[in-house]
């Protein structure tokens, strides 16, 4: 096995660790044999992901013991549905896997959430083990136990908080990305760097991917062990995130997420400035950082259109509105605003 690789422990004892590194894909089977004992193990995965790493996983898996399910289903997020839920569930229980098998996460956040969620479910919960394969899912979705399906309703509103067993992350898949799913999760990275200074030095310092990595996955564990079910420090994860929701609708989701989140920081920076947070020239460096990792992004939507689509939404939910505000590299809040006037602080 690799010896450079980087170690996160998420939730302290009861918790799970993190693993970080480059090409150590082929040692899966060596380190769930270091967790658990020779059992049946159902990898779940989609098609695109299952033909570039499948049977890496799948013979590392034997070679240490394990017996083999594979279950593929479809990329893309409208897989993340309540019936191909269902047919997995069924498809475990035909094979007769059991409480003390294993299910295995391999792809990115959309494979995470849906095999996740049916590892929280499935005989009231089987352990798991996520492999992520996107950016995104690297630096994002694999940590801090979220799972969960989308509703014809809307995204993510079925759902359980559900711990893996093992997070392995292996920087080297992200080579075969598609440069849209790339700059997906690079938005999210940007998110990172507004939010935490170690993330922000080294984006500026041209840091390797491993170490950016490792730097996104220690702060979200260190929000998720202050936080885990999103009462307070967590909903500091959504930073950006009101605005490009409403991005994302509006371009009937033909904007991916990440993008749209890149976006969505660009407002709530100038928001910040608006209110007097931060200065001209924060607002300018931070804005640098941003276009260093997504390029220059332009919004094709007017501020009036977007918060037009956000007030919509956020009234029909009857809620208030909790924007994530910046005061600096590092120092984000919550700051709870008004239905009226919203406006004013974007423009
Ligand atoms: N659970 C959480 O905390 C959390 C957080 C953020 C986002 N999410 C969810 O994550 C999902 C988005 O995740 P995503 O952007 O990873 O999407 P995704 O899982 O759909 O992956 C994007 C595309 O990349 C392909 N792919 C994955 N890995 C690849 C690789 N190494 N090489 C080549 N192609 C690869 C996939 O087949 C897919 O076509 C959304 O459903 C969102 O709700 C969850
Ligand atoms: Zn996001």
């Amino acid at each position: 096995m690799e010896n450079n690789i980087k170690k996160i422990r998420v939730g302290g004892a009861s918790g799970y660790d993190v693993l970080i590194g480059s090409q150590i894909l082929g040692d899966t089977g060596a380190y769930l044999g270091g967790i658990f004992s020779p059992c049946k193990v159902a990898l779940i995965t989609d098609d695109i992901v299952d033909k570039l790493y499948s049977d890496v996983v799948l013979s590392s898996l034997k070679a240490h013991g394990f017996e083999c399910i594979k279950y593929v289903f479809e990329n893309g997020e409208k897989s993340k549905n309540i019936g191909l839920y269902a047919q997995i569930l069924e498809f475990l229980a035909q094979n007769g896997l059991t409480r003390s098998d294993k299910i295995i996460a391999l792809g990115g956040g959309v494979t995470g959430d849906l095999a996740g969620f049916v590892a929280a479910s499935y005989l009231r919960g089987v352990d798991y083990v996520q492999i992520p394969t996107t950016l995104l899912a690297q630096i994002d979705s694999s940590v801090g136990g979220k799972t969960g399906l989308d509703l014809p309703q809307g995204k993510n509103l079925v759902g359980a908080i559900y711990r893996p067993k093992l997070v392995l992350c292996d920087v080297a898949l992200l080579n075969t990305l598609p440069a849209d799913v790339l700059a997906c999760g690079k938005g999210e990275l940007a998110k990172y760097a507004i939010l935490d200074r170690a993330v922000y030095d080294l984006v500026l310092n041209n840091a390797p991917i491993l170490d950016l990595v490792f730097a996104c996955v220690g702060y979200k564990a260190k929000i998720v062990d202050m936080d885990e079910h999103e009462h307070g420090e967590r909903r500091l994860l959504n930073l950006g995130h009101t605005p490009a929701h409403a991005i994302e609708r509006l371009s009937g989701y033909t904007i991916l997420h990440g993008v749209a989140v890149s976006m969505g920081l660009g407002l709530i920076l100038k928001a910040s400035k608006n209110l007097g947070y931060i200065t001209d020239s924060q607002l300018l460096d931070m804005q640098g950082v941003i276009e260093k990792l997504v390029g220059k992004v332009s919004c094709p939507y007017t501020i009036e259109q977007i918060i037009d689509n956000t007030l919509t939404d956020k009234k029909r939910e009857g809620k208030d509105i909790n924007l994530v505000l910046v005061r600096g590299v590092g120092d984000c809040f919550i700051q709870k605003m008004p239905f009226n006037g919203l406006i004013d602080c974007f423009l």
